[in-house]
């Protein structure tokens, strides 16, 4: 096992009607953004319950993050968190919403002249001061509620770029299972994906001895495979597959899984290109890239993956070449189950896009995986098995 320091400093609040405690979470006369999406905490009921657990405080709201949150509505956050002087956040919904926020709490009080280069010059954030911030999460996937990431898109330069602060972290994350049963299938299935996902960029590099990191990832892949679907087919939301469903979430990417382990992370990085450049959603293009990635990478992954196959899926039998095959397909059959296509021309994408993505990594010099080994080529490679 590799050397490791953990620390997570997030409060989880787990469970029914905890959003009314909230407001003990926050500092006394704080003054608080509240900052959503497009809309759906209206239709469900959770903005009316976060409203009733803040009052008395002075809330300033700023709603419209979207879908892969846009650089430019984050910078008019900042501009009325700045002007309004505020000194707390509360982000209420999905991922987006939290990587939002927590872009908007790096800005508030970032020295540098431009914000953009919060993402593109990393190596100045060391020590910046952030605002702090809790949420309230409406839809499993990301585990932005429990880490210090977030992932912000500029569509005028079609980039997608993910930034993390050792500061970052949510000071307190309301994990209500009944606040997720207003989503719909498609969001369920892709914040399964992106689960399921999460896990394997930690899970399925090399063996390091990890044997306590591998169970935990594994029981968090199996208790996916036995709920995803039971969840995307019932016709009105059960609490415990739901509350399952949002532990698997968040413990898929709050660090627990990662520590001593070697990470992967190139699945994701590819991916974002999808959606930088086609609007994908971040859970479709995970499905597309990761089977072909595994494919390609059989040689190095080998030893996981057979582990994988074994432990997961009970492949047992064949040659070492027919098994591989066949936790290729395990993986690929089980993510069209949920409904969701996992090839390239599925969406209309073809080899024009392939050239523009094994550009930009070139010209970028971008070496991923858990050896550093897959480069432009090598993504071209994937990309074409994933046609
Ligand atoms: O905007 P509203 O109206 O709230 O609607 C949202 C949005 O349209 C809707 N939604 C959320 N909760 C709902 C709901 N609809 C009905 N009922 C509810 N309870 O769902 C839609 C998608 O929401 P979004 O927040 O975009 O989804 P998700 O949580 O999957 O977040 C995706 C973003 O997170 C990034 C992705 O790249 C993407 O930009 N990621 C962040 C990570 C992190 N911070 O660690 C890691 C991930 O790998 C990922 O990259
Ligand atoms: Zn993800």
């Amino acid at each position: 096992m590799e050397n490791f320091v953990f620390r997570n400093p997030t409060k989880l609040i787990f469970g029914r009607g905890q959003i009314a405690r909230i407001g003990q979470e926050i500092p006394t006369g704080a003054r608080i953004m509240m900052t959503y999406g497009g809309g759906s905490i209206f239709k469900n009921g959770i903005y009316d319950q976060v409203k009733a657990a803040i009052k008395g405080f002075q809330v300033v709201e700023f709603g419209g993050i979207e879908a892969n949150p846009e650089y430019e509505t984050l910078l008019r956050g900042v501009q009325v968190a700045r002007e309004q002087k505020i000194d707390y956040l509360l982000a209420v919904g999905g991922g987006s919403v939290i990587d939002g926020t927590k872009f908007i709490a790096a800005a508030i009080h970032y020295p540098g002249a431009s914000l953009w280069d919060i993402l593109v010059h990393q190596e100045n954030n060391r020590g910046i001061e952030t605002v702090p911030f809790g949420t309230v999460l409406t839809l499993p996937a990301t585990g932005s509620e429990m880490n210090s990431g977030a992932v912000i898109s500029r569509r005028e330069l079609k980039e997608k770029i993910a930034f993390s602060l050792p500061n970052n972290y949510p000071q307190f994350s309301v994990l209500d299972p009944t606040a997720c049963f207003s989503l719909p299938k498609r969001q369920l299935e892709n914040g399964i994906l992106d689960t399921f996902v999460h896990v394997m960029e930690q899970y399925l590099t090399y063996p390091v001895s990890g044997m306590i990191q591998d169970r935990f990832s594994e029981g968090i892949l199996q208790t996916l495979i036995e709920i995803g679907p039971q969840i995307l087919q019932r016709s009105t939301p059960d609490y415990d597959l739901m509350a399952n469903f949002m532990l698997s979430a968040t413990f898929g990417l709050n660090g627990l899984i990662a520590i001593g382990v070697p990470e992967d992370w190139a699945t994701h990085i590819i991916g974002h290109e999808l959606t930088a450049l086609h609007g994908l959603d971040h859970g479709v293009t995970l499905a597309i890239i990761f089977p072909a990635l595994i494919d390609e990478m059989r040689g190095e992954k080998r030893e996981k993956m057979l582990q994988y196959g074994e432990r997961v899926w009970g492949i047992t039998t064949g040659s070492e070449s027919e098994r591989l095959d066949a936790v290729v397909k395990a993986t690929r059959d089980f993510f069209e189950s949920l409904g969701v296509k996992t090839h390239l021309s599925d969406y209309g994408i073809g080899e024009e896009t392939i050239r523009t993505i094994t550009d930009r990594f070139a010209q970028r010099g971008t070496r991923l995986g858990e050896h550093g080994t897959i480069q432009a080529e090598v993504i071209g490679r994937i990309l074409r098995k994933a046609l």
